[in-house]
């Protein structure tokens, strides 16, 4: 019995072959058992004895199932072990991964320059009520600049009496909502999308503007100044800047003012900060009193600056990119040249 029991424990194959023997040897209707049953029937000597014996072997089948048992779950483990062995020190296999688009990279830079010089970002919506984008802005509804401003209108059905509204032509109106909103004094920027209806190599139908608004009690043409100057060093990286302020017109400031940058042509690469010639990057002047008042804030008390930069204009002067509408083309090649892109 003992060496039967001993070969069938040292050839089972796994654990199920093994609690099969278990059981066939000391389950309740196992052979050990039964023998243990059968010790009742004995005399006290041979009880004895055979006692001895049958606990001994039950205890020698116990051990050597618990230590074929360890065995098996040992390899097992060594099994898995080997199996899901993994190797931390492989190279990780490269996803494609996105990034930010290069126009909110400027436009995230634009803003950290600006709100170092204390301007809070303002909003307003890209479809507006034509009073907040023109009249508000002392542009009536004949005055030629609503032409020029090759405006997108929103469809109304007849009988609509709803406010005629627009794609927002320049962000400006904005100027109008943040006046109404807070009250001056004011130093807000406004970065967002405009429309207009135009496109060829330095047009898009949809491009990106910000605004600047600075009104206190006597905000003038220096602070502008500095302000634009400030900025130009510190988003185009020079040590010094020149600006020149050319005298303009725009119906909601007065005296207005386009602003051009120093920058050269050397074998047709453009270079920003030296050089004979100029590149127009925004327009600005001095808050016109109607605009205030369309604001709700007292003329003859505040008075401030206003200007308003093309984004896109200036990620392509910083970047030298010849082409605006490779912008909104979402062509990996493109933005991969340019370093916009893995
Ligand atoms: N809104 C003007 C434009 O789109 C720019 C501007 C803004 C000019 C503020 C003066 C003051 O051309």
């Amino acid at each position: 019995l003992r060496s039967e029991y001993l070969t069938r424990i040292a050839d089972a194959p796994d654990a199920a072959t093994l609690e099969d023997v278990r059981l066939a040897a000391l389950g309740k209707k196992g052979q050990i058992s039964l023998k243990m049953r059968e010790l009742g029937r004995m005399t006290p000597e041979e009880r004895q004895t055979t006692g001895a014996e049958l606990n001994r072997l039950r205890d020698e089948i116990d051990s050597a199932l618990r230590a074929r048992k360890t065995a098996m779950d040992d390899a097992a483990l060594d099994a898995r072990l080997r199996d899901e062995w993994l190797d931390v020190t492989l190279p990780g296999r490269p996803r494609p991964a996105g990034t930010i688009h290069p126009v909110s990279q400027v436009m995230d830079e634009i803003t950290t320059i600006f709100a170092d010089m204390g301007f809070a970002v303002a909003e307003g919506p890209q479809v507006e009520s034509d009073w907040f984008n023109f009249d508000a802005l002392n542009i009536p509804p004949e005055h030629p600049a609503r032409q020029e401003h090759d405006t997108f209108f929103m469809h109304r059905d007849a009988g609509d009496d709803r406010p005629p509204h627009v794609l927002r032509t320049h962000t400006s109106p904005v100027q109008i909502r943040a006046m109404q909103e807070t009250g001056a004094p004011i130093r807000i920027i406004a970065p967002g999308r405009v429309y207009r209806m135009d496109m060829d190599q330095t047009h898009t139908p949809m491009f990106h503007q910000v605004e600047g608004l600075a009104i206190g009690r006597d905000i003038s043409m220096a602070n502008l100044k500095w302000t634009l100057e400030e900025f130009c060093r510190a988003f185009f990286e020079l040590d010094e800047v020149e600006l020149r302020f050319r005298a303009s017109h725009f119906p909601f400031t007065e005296p207005s003012a386009e602003v051009d940058i120093r920058c050269s042509w050397e074998g047709g690469a453009l270079k920003i900060g030296q050089g004979d010639s100029w590149l127009e990057i925004l327009g600005s002047g001095m808050v016109h009193p109607k605009v205030l008042e369309a604001g709700g804030i007292d003329p003859h008390e505040w008075q401030g600056f206003a200007f308003g930069m093309g984004i896109d204009r200036v990620a392509m002067l910083k970047y030298g990119i010849p082409d605006l509408r490779a912008f909104f083309e979402s062509d990996l090649r493109w933005l991969r040249h340019y370093g916009f892109a893995p």
